[in-house]
């Protein structure tokens, strides 16, 4: 949405597509807030360094330089659309402190931040008068001599297929967490986007690295957001112990999200972990009762009512049993600073898109930021791209082809095993081999499961045969998306043979800057195996050193 703000205020004729009505996109879910060195004692310089350190240095640094020297502006400006952040007793807006952060700077609506934000875009944009198709849902991208050409979509209240014209395309369609099960993402994030560009040639980039947050929900994978931890919550294992002193002395609970959930996976796995209510001991405790009630209830509200019903603790009283989940991608659409990717007139930024501000490991509250910094980007540049160009004709033969694939999974015999089936037992696989923990024997079990589940999925029928809101089909064109993401996934972290944030091989458990200080780029190829190559990390001043939190 700030990306379609930003080229309609530039004088673009935009459109938005969404398979979900705008405000039902995943960063409703974004609870912590948001970064910005606002503070009178904090600098651009030490937000960047702390997002330097916090990706394990694979962070490109000239992307992170413009992502910190933006961020004031980009939160004031928030502020002055209508987001109500936070403001302490003084009046002034009031940051809580986050992980990886050497001071506080993250900016809040409670534990509703991204709800606020979301709205507050959405907003803008039927103020701006963008045309929004919403319940559109992408079939295919349409390159004509190497160019962007436009679209082929699917109207979900009817079942027809479009084509839509375009000299540029923004895409902005997050992450795939649903390829892990569990995970804190919303079931419609199926990487769509990221398979959709890889397949219109645009390469993916440190697709190996992948978030588990440290405090999810062992019931649903449900988040709790770090900022429990950033206002006082502590983190104990059974023996009652905040377990975080061993492992990160000086940042305790607040190290980096990587470094957190390693610590609480080992404390699990070394038999000190709590109770899940699923019949193991697979959690550790997320323990707020030493912070007074009204204090929760205001910063943390959100959070209370989600504990509250899916685990059914007050975490006023209780402390809450927690553990590791899959949580976001650093990797994704490789970009540069504008949003650009290697095909002319496609754009991606967020969470799809790989610039590469996160590297191995994104700092918490860095994606809001993430999202409108490089969204405004993208969209000025796209909307300069498109005043250039002309439109590429778009043949009908696009359309037909979506239209032959859905006619063809339609017509499936009732026999083959259900998407639901495939979906379920890739989401199993990732999170057993793909994990906190990964190795080499693992990484390729996984990698020829997701091979054969490509084979059923090819045989999957689809039981709704009509034509309005046929969400089976819908389940069916984003399982597609889903095992691409996979795949790129598993490749990566294969091919990676160095432990470097997220991605942690304990075949190979030290951090390799020798060989490994680059970026793995994969290139789409139909039928065979992705190509692998290398793109090196931009260090413009920080050079690569030890992390210690
Ligand atoms: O914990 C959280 O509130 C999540 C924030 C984020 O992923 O940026």
């Amino acid at each position: 949405m700030r990306a379609a703000l930003e080229a309609k205020r530039r004088h673009a004729d935009v459109a938005l597509i969404s398979k979900v009505h705008p405000v039902r996109s995943h960063s409703v879910a974004a609870q912590g807030g948001i970064n910005a060195p606002l503070g009178q004692s904090d600098t651009w310089e030490s937000h960047a360094y702390d997002t330097v350190k916090g990706s394990d240095y694979l962070g490109d640094q000239d992307a992170i330089e413009a992502l910190s020297r933006e961020a004031a502006q980009a939160v004031v400006d928030l502020e002055n659309m209508g987001v109500a952040f936070y403001r302490g007793p003084d009046g002034r807006l009031a940051p809580r402190n986050f992980g990886g952060a050497s001071t506080a700077r993250t900016y809040f609506v409670g534990a509703i931040t991204g709800h606020a934000i979301l709205h507050v875009m959405y907003e803008q944009l039927l103020r701006a008068g963008v045309k929004i198709y919403e319940e559109w849902f992408v079939t295919s991208l349409v390159n004509e001599g190497g160019f962007t050409a436009g679209l082929v979509a699917q109207e979900l209240l009817t079942g027809r297929f479009h084509p839509i014209q375009a000299k540029a395309i923004i895409l902005c369609t997050g992450g795939c967490g649903r390829v892990y099960e569990p995970s804190t993402n919303a079931l419609i994030c199926t990487g769509d986007g990221m398979s959709l560009a890889w397949r219109a040639g645009a390469p993916l980039m440190d697709m190996e690295m992948v978030q588990y947050h440290p405090t999810t929900l062992p019931s649903n994978g449900a988040l709790m957001t770090e900022g429990a931890r950033g206002d006082g919550a502590y983190l104990r294992n059974a023996l009652g112990d905040r377990f975080m002193s061993k492992y990160a002395p000086n940042k305790l609970e607040l190290a980096s999200r990587d470094v957190v959930s390693r610590a609480e996976q080992v404390e699990i796995d070394e038999g000190r972990g709590v109770d899940d209510g699923l019949g193991a001991k697979s959690c550790v405790y997320l323990d707020c009762t030493h912070l007074p009630r009204e204090f929760i209830l205001e910063r943390l509200g959100e959070i209370y009512e989600i504990a509250r019903q899916f685990a059914n603790v007050d975490i006023t009283t209780q402390p809450v049993p927690v553990r590791p989940g899959m949580h976001y991608m650093m990797g994704g659409i490789k970009t540069n600073v504008d949003g650009r990717t290697r095909v002319p007139g496609l754009y991606a930024a967020g969470e799809c898109a790989c610039v590469s501000v996160h590297g191995g490991n994104r700092l918490g509250a860095n994606s809001l930021l993430d999202t409108v910094i490089f969204g405004r980007r993208a969209g000025a540049h796209a909307a300069e791209f498109a005043r250039q160009v002309e439109f590429r004709p778009l043949s009908e033969g696009a359309v037909l082809d979506s239209e032959r694939r859905a006619q063809e999974v339609l017509g499936r015999p009732a026999n083959g095993d259900s998407i639901a089936k495939v979906r379920m037992e890739l989401g199993q696989t990732m999170h057993q081999y793909a994990g906190v923990w990964r190795d080499g024997k693992g990484l390729n079990t996984a990698l020829s499961r997701i091979y054969s589940l490509k084979e059923r999925y090819q045989r999957a029928p689809v039981q709704d045969k009509g034509k309005v809101f046929n969400t089976n089909l819908v389940f069916h064109w984003e399982l597609g998306y889903m095992l691409d993401n996979a795949e790129a996934i598993l490749v990566s972290a294969i091919h990676r043979t160095e432990s470097r944030g997220a991605h942690y091989r304990t075949d190979c458990p030290e951090r390799d800057d020798q060989s490994w200080l680059k970026h793995i780029v994969l290139d789409y190829r139909p039928g065979a195996a992705p190509g692998i190559q290398y793109a090196p990390v931009t260090i413009t001043r920080w050079k690569p050193e030890k992390r210690v939190y």
